[in-house]
């Protein structure tokens, strides 16, 4: 994982296989059933979830773009040129790369759980900015960490996509509070979030007539087959995605369509049909609704920037 880049290394910390295994067995066994979003992401999760990012329903990749050409040159000015930039879960390079071009960053750490895809996309900002450092960490940021060593340059993280809203608002918080600490005093984070609107927008973009968002589900049972070794009738399982207006949030099912068992090292989970095991939420945030969740996680508002139609926010937010 270390091309020959004068500018770039790699930093393994990815989680053992055993988290993934005891998640899977925590989850199926519990009431309801879950397994967390971060393990959609191997490195066909990740590929998967690139190709949603270009579906005409999934508008939150393109308007976060939107704002951030938009706004560049005012985003720069809060947050300062040359800093170390650190963005969690590396997503999508036409993203990263309006930021350093409009922070012109001495160093930048992208932070994401699956390693091919973070290698491939952090070695290519290397080799395109041969002036910028970049340190790739493979990490589950959601745990406690260790930065490498940086400069002594102004610290400030780049959280896109809404990610934050995979979280349940407590851990958000927790998630937000280690954010503070990692970035230090007059820190700031420039996070991308996904804004309420009305219930048949936001079920469309997880229903995609192409049948990705599906595949990028089912995926987590493919997974859990190919590196666990779990027993499971694929075809038994259906995605679901659907808007739970009393809790603010998008949730996505895989729902057994008829009865079935998974069997994982000995155990045996029995779904009758219509049990399911809930994949992921993708909470949707007003811009005052986050502004209170980021007070709690110890940030400021500084700024938010929303497109025309409201459908998605960029907050800037300095550590409080
Ligand atoms: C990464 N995350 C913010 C996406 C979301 O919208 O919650 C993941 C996703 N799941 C289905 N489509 C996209």
């Amino acid at each position: 994982m270390q091309p020959d880049l004068p500018n770039y290394s790699f930093h393994d910390l990815k989680p053992a296989l055993a988290d993934f295994r005891r998640e899977v067995h925590n989850g199926l066994a519990a009431t309801p059933r879950r397994i967390a979003p971060k393990f959609f992401y191997d490195a066909a999760g990740s590929r998967l979830f690139d190709a949603i990012t270009r579906l005409d329903a999934y508008y939150p990749t393109r308007t976060e773009i939107g704002l951030l050409k938009a706004h560049g040159a005012q985003i720069a000015a809060l947050l300062g040129r040359g800093a170390t930039l650190i963005e969690l879960g590396s997503g999508s390079d036409v993203k990263i790369r309006t930021v350093i071009d409009a922070l012109a960053p001495a160093e930048y750490l992208p932070l994401d759980i699956s390693g091919s895809h973070l290698h491939r996309a952090a070695s290519g900002i290397a080799r395109d900015y041969p002036a910028l450092q970049v340190h790739a960490i493979c990490v589950d940021y959601t745990q406690p960490f260790d930065l490498p060593p940086t400069t002594d340059a102004h610290r400030v993280a780049f959280y896109p996509g809404s990610s934050i809203g995979n979280f349940e608002p407590a851990e958000a918080v927790r998630l937000l509070q280690r954010v503070a600490r990692m970035l230090g005093p007059h820190g700031r984070l420039l996070v991308g979030v996904d804004l309420k609107k009305d219930a048949a927008r936001l079920t469309a973009a997880y229903n995609d007539p192409e049948g990705v968002t599906a595949r990028f589900n089912r995926n987590l049972l493919v997974r859990m087959a190919a590196a666990l070794g779990a027993d499971i009738a694929l075809d038994a399982f259906a995605h679901d995605a659907f808007y739970n207006a009393a809790l603010g949030r998008i949730e996505m099912h895989l729902r057994a369509t008829r009865p079935t068992t998974i069997a994982l090292d000995g155990a045996r989970y029995d779904f009758a049909p219509g049990e399911s095991v809930h994949t992921e939420s993708s909470y949707k945030y007003s811009v005052d609704e986050f502004v209170a969740l980021a007070g709690a996680g110890g940030f400021e508002a500084e700024r938010v920037w929303c497109d025309a139609e409201q459908l998605f926010s960029v907050h800037c937010l300095r550590v409080g």
